[in-house]
């Protein structure tokens, strides 16, 4: 079946966040193009799924550890990574962040470091602080348009006896860098040096350009597997945000313990969405056709837009995105770390809702994100309305 992403879906009257709670100081009337999640239909065999699950009529408590969710999740990722993990391993929570908000709990006391890699996606920084823990800065190095790991630093960073775990963003937002094999393999090896806990949110894995490769780390660390918990979900994957549903990876024996004992026991949070099930099955099991075709379409949208702006913003930079559907442009070219020139820009004079770059990071000052996964014709008005409030603007 041949998908159209073309399509423009109205969302108006959903509830939806994207373009119904539009970030402070964006008009009523902007392009929304922030919050990550998709304009597209959802692929026909969940919306399927969804319709007969409707039908049966009752939406009472729901299992996550049915064979059939365990089995689509592990079998998910067998089939995309060679990734074997075990249905013991696996705990689910309803979001990413729920769970990054538990597991800095339950492995670090108020006080402690988080070390992250900035400029990140923001509530790994808003979390930590809102729990009483110490976001801790390893900076990554943009060189020449380019993002990368500051081994040297991080090794600083984790060798301080304050800082207990890494989180490691793969693919990282908003940079969209995905992780090299090698890369990972450095990272973890600084992890064992001084026994630290990593995170890994690997939501966005698999949303990775043509020609890019993604490696999972539990695949490049298995020997230290036990002390390291991944996050993944089909809801960037295959916009299913609202089903509130993701993937909790622990090996830690101990550790499982602890999260039944915090998050099932004391939070109560482990009651999976009757909807959101369905949903992730039917993705796991069905939805690869539709996500292969997403693909492409999302890397025409990122071509679209490097040539754009080589072509009527040259002094802009639109960092190349080896994963995620994120872009991460840079203009300090034009308004050089001027962030607030930059977000009055894009709100009042372009009116489009954009991620402002400084929300990530002191290091995004002068960056915009722009999610891509929008039908081309609302990604052209998008370049459109930036250009014409730059030439406005005198700027180009
Ligand atoms: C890296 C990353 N982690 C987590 C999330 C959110 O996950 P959830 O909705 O499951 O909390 C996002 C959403 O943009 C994200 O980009």
């Amino acid at each position: 079946m041949k998908y159209n992403f073309d399509e423009v879906i109205d969302r108006k009257g959903t509830h939806a966040v994207k373009v119904e709670r539009l970030p402070k100081g964006a008009d009523k009337d902007s392009l929304a193009l922030w919050v990550a999640d998709m304009d597209f239909a959802c692929a026909e065999p969940i919306l399927k799924a969804l319709h007969e699950r409707i039908d049966r009529k009752i939406f009472g408590y729901t299992m996550y550890d049915a064979d059939e969710c365990m089995d689509a999740v592990t079998g998910w990722m067998k089939k995309r990574y060679g990734w074997e993990e075990s249905r013991e391993n696996l705990f689910f929570c309803p979001g990413v962040v729920a769970a990054y908000a538990a597991l800095i709990n339950l492995l670090t006391e108020p006080g402690d470091g988080i070390v992250l890699q900035r400029p990140i996606y923001y509530p790994f920084t808003n979390k930590a602080n809102s729990n009483g823990r110490i976001p801790v800065d390893n900076a990554l190095i943009y060189e020449n348009g380019a993002y990368r790991i500051d081994f040297e630093d991080l090794d600083k960073k984790m060798a301080d006896p304050a800082n207990k775990v890494l989180v490691v963003c793969s693919p990282h937002n908003p940079t969209g860098r995905v992780w090299t094999e090698d890369e990972l393999k450095k990272t973890v090896e600084i992890c064992k040096k001084y026994d630290k806990w990593i995170i890994c949110d690997e939501i966005h894995c698999d949303l990775i350009r043509r020609g890019v490769t993604f490696t999972p780390i539990m695949n490049v660390a298995p020997e230290y597997a036990d002390h390291i918990v991944v996050c993944t979900a089909p809801s960037k994957t295959f916009n299913l945000a609202g089903m509130k549903t993701s993937n909790i990876v622990i090996h830690n024996k101990e550790l499982q313990k602890k999260w039944k004992d915090y998050v099932n026991g004391s939070l109560s949070m482990d009651g999976a969405s009757a909807l959101g099930m369905t949903a992730m099955i039917a993705a796991y099991t069905e939805g690869e056709e539709w996500l292969e075709q997403l693909k492409d379409y999302l890397d025409g949208n990122f071509a679209y837009i490097d040539e754009y702006l080589k072509k009527y913003l040259p002094k802009a930079h639109l960092v190349k995105a080896e994963g995620t559907y994120l872009a991460w442009i840079d203009l300090n070219g034009y308004v050089d770390r001027d962030e607030k020139k930059l977000e009055e820009l894009m709100q009042k004079k372009a009116k489009v809702a954009l991620d402002e770059g400084y929300i990530f990071g002191d290091e995004g000052r002068g960056f915009e994100r722009i999610n891509v996964a929008s039908p081309r014709s609302v990604i052209e008005e998008c370049m459109n309305r930036i250009r014409t409030a730059f030439e406005e603007e005198k700027l180009v």
